[in-house]
């Protein structure tokens, strides 16, 4: 939920920190603050609010070194605040620390300490791990890490400064992702690869336990207890200017606008000619696939809802009887899980939190696990059995767009290869499905060139205080999708519903004022779909309907119609979604909120 940046080389420190912290920013943004050591003295520099307050600061300390740690914040513990920001000192102010993550013990520790003389200035869980590395400093600060660490309950990856040793950063993971990035007498620690990309592709990924102690030409990691681990160096396959935001004024419009041009990636890499399904970083045999009984999908948010969308494909497609599970609710509900089930984790950022831990609950009960991710180097990917990869490249809108369609994408593909295997779709028919699927990239482009027609929409729903999204069958997870794209990045409370269900409560919120997306593609229940929007329209309810294109019906019964090219019904979802990705996307721009950094969220939540 923070990002955290180091760096030891012979640029000037505070610039390098910054461009970090920048490209950082989406995994929090309460505080920010950075560290140095400038002649042999350390230099802290912090703010509440974004970057911005934190470089005016840096203008006026005029901080120098080459030595440097910073940080981005997403508060847990503590409000947000200019003393809760990090770095946080021990009592000399002579070792910084940087902590994304929870600690879970903190409170014992902090009144060990405290009983112990130490004296604390901010309400965080993070300040204990200065102190207790003051507390074994004479050991030499690599050893007063370790043993730090040593006494930490919870999640945490860490990097540490010190006056007594300033020609190295101690960096730990445990929990929350960190990487190591190589330079030429130069390198760099991050939370994740978009903060390094603009400096080298070269990385060192850390996993849980271990510890990297970082100088300008060299770099260790080490075991929890101090043995050399041999890492492999990895090379990273993103490009700078995919976290650059080009012609568009925010990350979520350019990552909007990318989706058809993904979705063809996506297809190209993963159906070869004659329309064969190559899987292969799948890592599971065609024989243990063929044997799957029951398949669990857990995810949150966005990814939670690729996952309702995916259990009508596994269910229709390849017969496999499919729960949907939210991860924050899975992992702690002793499920059941046999030998013959197979767990689907979906996770963009593959750090969640709730979603590693549902993993690590499905691989305590024997089952596999098999995840579907954007970043490949991530902890789920690595916790995993195997993966398949959605090849979006970095997604930095808070707001899940193009992970979204590529999640469906990767998903739609997996049931048709499993349909394949059970012998439950023919060839013909996957064919069949698949040209279906290889439409769609230009319907998108089609759909996307049509934005305009959007903002008119957006400039005259802009001031309503609710929203209700109502959809059917394989529609209605994009009911849940399009409320929760505009509850969280223009703060207008808005929720989805399953269309059969409203009538049995919901549709009590029915008024003039209280704008009623109706998802109603021409599809197997669109008469269904009308009957509701009849109820609605009774109540005096204003309907905005997302239509096939000629459908004169549906006019009669809307205020307003946003019509979508004809697609096949099955897909129809990786379609209807962008009316309201846009819908969202302009509401929030005409409310003037900083539509890639929402309040309150942060893109990757690695924490409870
Ligand atoms: C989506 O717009 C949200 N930002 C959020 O719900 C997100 O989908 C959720 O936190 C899951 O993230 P993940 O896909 O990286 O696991």
């Amino acid at each position: 939920m923070c990002g955290i940046v180091g760096y030891i080389g012979n640029k000037f420190v505070d610039s390098v920190l910054v461009v970090g912290l920048e490209r950082l920013e989406y995994r929090g943004y309460d505080s920010a603050g950075i560290a140095t050591i400038s002649s042999g003295e350390l230099f802290v520099c912090k703010k509440k609010g974004k970057l911005k307050a934190l470089n005016d600061c840096l203008k006026e300390a005029g901080l120098g070194g080459n030595i440097g740690i910073g940080h981005t914040r997403w508060a847990t513990h503590g409000e947000p605040s200019e003393i809760n920001a990090h770095p946080h000192t021990d009592c000399k102010n002579e070792i910084a620390v940087v902590h994304n993550g929870i600690i879970e013990n903190y409170q014992t520790l902090k009144e060990d300490l405290v009983a112990r003389g130490h004296f604390f200035k901010s309400e965080t869980d993070t300040e204990v791990i200065p102190h207790l590395i003051e507390e074994n400093i004479s050991e030499g600060l690599e050893t007063a890490v370790r043993k730090a660490v040593a006494k930490i309950k919870g999640s945490f990856s860490i990097c540490v400064i010190s006056e007594s040793e300033p020609d190295k950063i101690i960096t730990a993971k445990f929990g929350s992702p960190l990487v190591i990035g190589l330079g030429k007498n130069e390198n760099f620690i991050a939370s994740d690869v978009t903060a390094i990309l603009p400096h080298t592709k070269q990385v060192i990924v850390l996993n849980d336990g271990e510890i990297g102690i970082v100088s300008e030409e060299k770099i260790t990691v080490t075991t929890p207890w101090g043995d050399t681990i041999n890492k492999e160096v990895e090379t990273v396959s993103w490009k700078a200017e995919d976290i650059e935001k080009g012609n568009y004024q925010f990350f979520m419009q350019k990552e909007i606008f990318e989706q058809p041009k993904i979705i063809e990636t996506v297809i190209s890499k993963k159906v070869t000619a004659g329309n064969i399904i190559t899987l292969e970083e799948m890592n599971l045999s065609n024989n243990y696939l063929a044997k799957v009984k029951r398949i669990i999908i857990q995810a949150c948010g966005t990814s939670w809802h690729a996952g309702l969308i995916g259990k009508y494909w596994l269910e229709k497609y390849a017969h496999i009887h499919t729960e949907v599970d939210v991860s924050s609710e899975y992992r702690y509900r002793n499920p059941i899980a046999e030998g013959d089930t197979l767990m689907l984790a979906i996770s963009q950022s593959g750090e969640t939190a709730d979603t590693l831990a549902g993993i690590r609950e499905g691989k305590s009960k024997f089952i596999k696990v098999l995840s579907i991710v954007n970043v490949v180097k991530s902890t789920i990917a690595r916790e995993s059995d195997g993966i398949i990869p959605i090849m979006a490249g970095p997604e930095i809108g808070v707001a899940s767009t193009k992970a979204f369609t590529a999640q469906l994408t990767a998903l739609y593909l997996f049931a048709l290869q499993l349909g394949k295997l059970n012998y439950t779709i023919s060839d013909t028919e996957a064919k069949n499905k698949l040209e279906g699927l290889i439409e769609i990239p230009k319907i998108m482009n089609a759909v996307l060139k049509r934005q305009d027609e959007i903002i008119k929409l957006s400039e005259k729903y802009y001031q309503k205080k609710n929203f209700i999204f109502l959809g059917r069958g394989i529609n209605y997870p994009n009911a849940l999708e399009g409320a929760l794209k505009l509850k969280e990045i223009s703060y207008i409370h808005s929720t989805g519903y399953p269309a059969g269900e409203f009538k049995h409560g919901p549709i009590a919120l029915i008024c003039e004022d209280t704008p009623v997306i109706c998802l109603a593609p021409k599809d197997e229940l669109y008469i269904k779909m009308i009957s509701n929007i009849e109820e609605v329209k009774a109540r005096k309810g204003k309907i905005i309907s997302i239509a096939t294109q000629g459908d004169t019906r549906i006019q009669s019964l809307s205020e307003d119609v946003f019509f979508i090219p004809e697609c096949h019904e099955d897909i129809s979802p990786i379609v209807t979604v962008l009316p309201l990705q846009l819908l969202a996307y302009h509401i929030a721009v005409k409310l003037g909120f900083d539509v890639d950094k929402p309040r309150n969220l942060a893109k990757s939540v690695t924490v409870e």
